[in-house]
């Protein structure tokens, strides 16, 4: 980029507005932040937490449609719907169109304001069934899902995925419109090949390219981290809304930095008291023995960052319970407790009412 380029870009990035609303179909979205969608991550308490940080939309993990044709109870697990997660997004993968037809039900009856469509994931798991990334590679089979998908439900319907699966693929910029054609209301862009997996960069010269191309709102996935970097690619590309992944991971405060222009770092007390909060609402969600699995990782992402030494994450690990994992980190940050209380406190109850609209009990999951 040239200096006079660069110097435009800067000069449209002051005016770009994170807190103005938007629409995808009749759902209004109240930020241009959206938290991305990430298996293994995006459990209802991330959700609840990246609301609370200034995402205007949340979104599920990746549910399988063949997961919920066969009411597989952990499946069915990943439908809950919090009365203060709205809008929320539930995102479905499969290849067989009236299977993900039947799940978008499912995940309408759910609660759910969209159904998402993943086209994006490049896991080989996934892929070698022809779900995921792999219908960047057949429009007919992925535009006949969005056509089933989209008549089957009210909600409007989004499509994810990546830039193609080789790498300097432009196929989403044909697959594109023509999804939009078979009825999808917004399209979110990784611009990363699925053989880069994560490495290498997300070109959002393609996400511009896009945009110019569809008539619906197109998001704009990969590598923002920051303010500047959402500011800078919302005004290069003309995208509806930026979503952030990785740097939302165990780091809330990415969040609250982006669209608030707050670059506080968080104190110890408040990392170890939302961390406290994480792990309550986790195991109220998953049960405390998968809870504990789960967890782990998230030790490192928040207490690393230079936050805490690093062989204090070890010895969380190590520990048996999650009980002494709470009282390891209260006896780190002991006026945390204060802090805690207060954010539990504030939170609202789980609106566990719509479950009951659901066909079958999905409580089972713990
Ligand atoms: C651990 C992990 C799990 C992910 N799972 C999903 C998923 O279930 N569905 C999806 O569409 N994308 C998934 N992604 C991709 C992210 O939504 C996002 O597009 C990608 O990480 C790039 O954004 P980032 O640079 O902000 O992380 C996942 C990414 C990561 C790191």
């Amino acid at each position: 980029m040239d200096v006079k380029a660069d110097a435009a870009t800067i000069s449209r990035s002051v005016q770009v507005n994170l807190r103005e609303t938007w629409s995808i179909g009749p759902v209004e979205i109240p930020t241009r932040l959206v938290l991305a969608p990430m298996a293994g991550v995006s459990v209802q308490a991330f959700r609840r937490q990246g609301r609370r940080f200034g995402a205007g939309l949340v979104c599920s993990e990746m549910v399988s449609c063949a997961g919920i044709e066969h009411r597989n109870e952990r499946t069915l697990g990943y439908l809950r719907v919090g009365g203060d997660e709205h809008p929320l997004a539930i995102q479905i993968f499969g290849s067989e169109p009236q299977v993900m037809a039947e799940a978008a039900r499912m995940v309408e009856a759910a609660g759910a304001d969209l159904v998402d469509i993943n086209f994006g994931c490049p896991v080989r798991k996934v892929t070698r069934t022809g779900a995921g990334a792999r219908l960047l590679e057949d429009p007919e089979r992925a535009c006949r899902i969005v056509g089933a998908v989209a008549s089957a439900v009210d909600v409007p319907v989004s499509v994810k995925m990546r830039r193609g699966l080789e790498d300097g693929s432009r196929v989403c910029l044909d697959v594109g419109p023509r999804l939009v054609e078979a009825g999808a209301a917004s399209l979110t862009l990784h611009p990363r090949s699925a053989r880069q997996m994560y490495t290498g960069h997300a070109e959002h010269a393609l996400t511009a390219e896009l945009v110019e191309r569809v008539d619906v709102p197109v998001v704009a996935s990969g590598d923002i981290t920051s303010r500047a970097k959402a500011k800078a690619v919302l005004a290069t590309t003309g995208a509806a809304a930026v979503m952030v992944g990785r740097a939302a991971q165990g780091n809330p405060w990415a969040l609250r930095e982006i669209i608030d222009a707050d670059p506080a770092e968080p104190t110890r007390e408040e990392v170890v008291a939302e961390l406290l909060l994480f792990m309550r609402e986790t195991v109220r969600e998953l049960g405390e023995r998968r809870a504990a699995g789960f967890l782990k990782k998230f030790y490192g992402w928040y207490l690393g960052r230079g936050r805490f030494p690093r062989p204090f994450k070890q010895e969380l690990v190590q520990l048996a319970t999650i009980a002494e994992v709470e009282q390891r980190l209260l006896t780190a940050a002991p006026a945390a407790a204060d802090l805690f209380e207060r954010l539990e406190a504030e939170l609202p109850d789980v609106d566990d009412v719509l479950l009951d609209s659901m066909p079958i009990s999905i409580y089972g999951g713990g």
